[in-house]
């Protein structure tokens, strides 16, 4: 796919961009004056004193201040996000699935009364679970989302964590505080910790404009790379994929009025600026958003027999304190060759000490039967409840000739993988379109025959 904007690569990097020639000041952060009368300010990603191959921060020169806002008011989630004030109550080791959100489902804005309104990003949020608390920086959240209306003059941030974006249908273009950056289907964008951006919709053709998809936040962390260990030092996400925005701004709009919408400890404040927040005329550092093209992923898995687990698929991770075991990972399954023989090739049966969230974002996925998790279909297989493949899945692959076989390019599903448990929101399993049928995939599974004596 053409991407219409202009990047910078290299996951982790630290960048330096300019949209107009000598705004980046040279050999220091915060001259005494900046050029053309820019404000130096930097936005802060990690403390101060965190280890070196861990800091982030990134210095903005900027037309005006941040600081330069009216007071933050405090709002309801009704008025702005009713998705936001979902939280996660209900504790249940029970397997769940949800179908789809439909355009004409009043689940979109959670009201059913408003379902005829636009909704953005902002609104088409909608909490599935939680785990701990941001004032805590401990814990995540999981979003569905669903829009067909881009946010105009107005801007989001999150001071609660990073939010990992996942477009399964339609494009978002995201304008941030450092630049655009564009999201179509297929791929991955992360806005980290308190940067400020507006998410618009691109239209899919005349007729619908609508876009949906997943996000995962967390509270504590940034993502990184996850390490190859024997894999050695190429395979899975490569650094250089990874895009960043350059210096934008857009001069139209720099002295017009803004709302900028903020996620602080699960509440939902605004205040008002006379200004657009997007006037960044140039930056460097290294804390900053970015994407990435799920197709560019290079899968790595057993050649001869058998499976490796599902790590092996890990995009992005977001470490716990435990070495090894994750906050959230972030997972896909991308179109690649079967060759393993006498082998089962579908996932398999399993019970895991971790929460998984899946995502089927394309075609049909190889461990449940395409009428039960079509596109825009997500899963949740809690703690240590059993799952795996279908009946009919099944059947199918313990039965069928191994010869080697594509999984087509037209697929891809993805994960959340958690160590932690999830609660979820009473609204997730009355107003998302739950498959109450779910767990009657497992049923009548014929019993093996094991000799009498
Ligand atoms: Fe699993």
């Amino acid at each position: 796919m053409k991407l219409r904007y202009d990047y910078q690569y290299g996951f982790g990097n630290h960048f330096a961009t300019e949209c107009v020639p000598g705004a980046l000041p040279v050999g220091q952060n915060n001259p005494q004056k900046c050029a053309y009368g820019l404000y130096a300010e930097q936005l802060s990603g990690t403390a101060f004193t965190a280890p070196r191959s861990a800091n982030q921060r990134t210095w903005m020169y900027r037309v005006r201040p941040s600081v330069d806002h009216g007071a933050y008011q405090r709002v309801s989630f009704a008025e702005r996000a009713p998705g936001l004030g979902f939280r996660g109550q209900i504790a249940t080791p029970e397997r769940l699935r949800w179908q789809p959100r439909d355009d004409a489902a009043p689940d979109r804005t959670a009201d059913a009364a408003d379902a005829d309104t636009d909704t953005d990003f902002l609104r088409g949020l909608f909490r599935i679970g939680e785990n701990g608390l941001p004032e805590d920086r401990n814990g995540l959240s999981i979003y569905s989302y669903w829009c067909n209306t881009s946010m105009d003059g107005e801007a989001f941030y999150n001071a609660d964590g990073d939010l990992l974006i996942l477009p399964q249908q339609g494009e978002l273009v995201l304008q941030t505080e450092l630049g655009m950056l564009e999201v179509p289907a297929g791929h991955v964008a992360v806005v980290p910790r308190g940067i400020r951006f507006a998410a618009r919709v691109v239209p899919m053709s005349d007729t619908t404009s609508t876009s949906r998809g997943f996000v995962l936040e967390v509270y504590d962390r940034h993502f990184e790379l996850p390490d190859l260990g024997p894999i050695g030092a190429n395979g899975c996400a490569a650094p250089r994929d990874f895009r960043y925005p350059l210096a934008y701004v857009d001069r139209d709009t720099l002295q017009s009025s803004w709302r900028i919408w903020a996620k602080f400890q699960n509440q939902i404040f605004m205040y008002e600026t006379d200004h657009s927040v997007f006037d960044v005329v140039a930056w460097h550092g290294n804390y900053a958003p970015f994407a990435y093209d799920l197709d560019r992923f290079c899968p790595v898995n057993a050649v001869r027999f058998d499976h490796m687990d599902p790590s092996i698929f890990t995009v992005l991770t977001c470490r716990s304190d435990e070495p090894g075991v994750a906050l959230a990972d972030f997972v896909i399954f991308p179109p690649r060759w079967n060759v393993q023989e006498h082998t089962f090739r579908p996932p398999y049966f399993h019970r895991n000490c971790m929460t998984e969230f899946m995502m089927n974002l394309a075609g049909e996925y190889d461990a449940k039967s395409a009428a039960g998790f079509p596109p825009g279909a997500c899963s949740l297989h809690s703690i240590m409840s059993a799952h795996g493949p279908d009946l009919e899945s099944f059947a199918r692959a313990a039965t069928e000739q191994l010869r080697p076989k594509r999984l087509p390019d037209s697929t891809l599903a993805a994960m959340f993988e958690t160590s932690r448990m999830l609660r979820i929101t009473k609204e997730a399993l009355e107003l998302l379109p739950l498959d109450r049928t779910y767990t009657s995939c497992w049923r009548d599974f014929p019993p093996a025959t094991i000799p009498s004596s």
